[in-house]
């Protein structure tokens, strides 16, 4: 079972990069399910059009009888699934968390990938979900702060947030997300992130309309609009994460055939 948690401050994009990392993994032929971690404040859901589904990690929660796979959603025409949170405020009022580990458990047995999303900050209400996983992505805005506050931010958030990580043996990656600033700015916070805080960046997302747009649409954007400077650069971010879970680089097995059968 591989899975990967994703972190980082409120709204930041944690969620849209799960939805798209779906997609990417998905597409890449990867039975990949998608948990919506951010327990009391679920949003998952809305990137796949899912509206009010009737079972939902809350139900699995309250009921120990209902099968996992009840509450889990196959996106058509995809190998994604997507298990939801409630967003009923009773739902989320009443639900008992600490079977949380166990049913989370349950549903990841039967797929490739599984991508948790994370409440805000420090996810203190998902973290026994942290031992489940093996790998951390860490997504930061940069511009929340002026560009030279920016080793500011890396301590306060970074840092604690990779903190966790080690503690539970992760392998912990940053994507820098909603980039507005130009070339040579992002070039100098790659350059600090890789010698002084020895992190590795898994990519740059840019600032892009078609983001929220793809949103109301009730898709990720690298389905929505594939060409879009986000949706290539989240593929990016899938192909990078690829090469991490997976260990072979994606086109290898294009350029294996290439070579073995010849180009035709
Ligand atoms: N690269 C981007 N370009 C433009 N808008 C973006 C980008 N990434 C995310 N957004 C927008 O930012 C907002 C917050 O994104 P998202 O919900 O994914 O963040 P989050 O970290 O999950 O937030 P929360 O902490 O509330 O769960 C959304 O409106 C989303 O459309
Ligand atoms: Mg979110």
């Amino acid at each position: 079972m591989v899975g990967v948690v994703v972190t980082g401050r409120g709204g930041v994009g944690k969620t849209t990069l799960t939805a798209n990392l779906g997609a990417y993994f998905a597409r890449e032929r990867y039975k990949t399910l998608l948990i919506d971690g951010d327990v009391y404040l679920p949003k998952l859901a809305f990137h796949f059009g899912l509206d009010r589904p009737r079972y939902h990690l809350h139900a699995l929660l309250k009921d120990d009888s209902l099968r996992p796979e009840m509450a889990i959603y196959e996106i058509p025409e995809n190998r994604l699934f997507v298990l939801p949170g409630s967003s009923r405020f009773y739902d989320i009022l009443m639900t008992p968390a600490e079977r949380l580990k166990d049913v989370v458990s349950n549903a990841m047995r039967h797929f490739a990938l599984t991508i948790i999303d994370s409440p805000t900050g420090i996810p203190f209400d998902t973290l026994p979900l942290f031992s489940l996983v093996q790998y951390q992505i860490v997504v930061v805005e940069v511009e929340r702060s002026p560009i030279h506050s920016f080793e500011t931010l890396v301590k306060n958030e970074i840092l604690k947030l990779k903190a966790l990580g080690d503690l539970y043996g992760l392998r912990v990656g940053v994507v820098l997300n909603k980039v507005r600033e130009s070339e040579e700015e992002i070039e100098g916070v790659l350059r600090f992130l890789d010698e002084n805080v020895r992190v590795e960046v898994l990519g740059v997302v840019p600032m892009d309309e078609k983001v929220p747009e793809a949103i109301n649409y009730g898709k990720p954007v690298l389905e929505h609009d594939p060409s879009s400077p986000a949706a290539k650069a989240f593929r990016k971010v899938g192909e990078n994460l690829e090469r991490w879970v997976f260990g072979r680089n994606p086109g290898t097995e294009f350029i294996n055939r290439v070579i073995k059968e010849g180009w035709s």
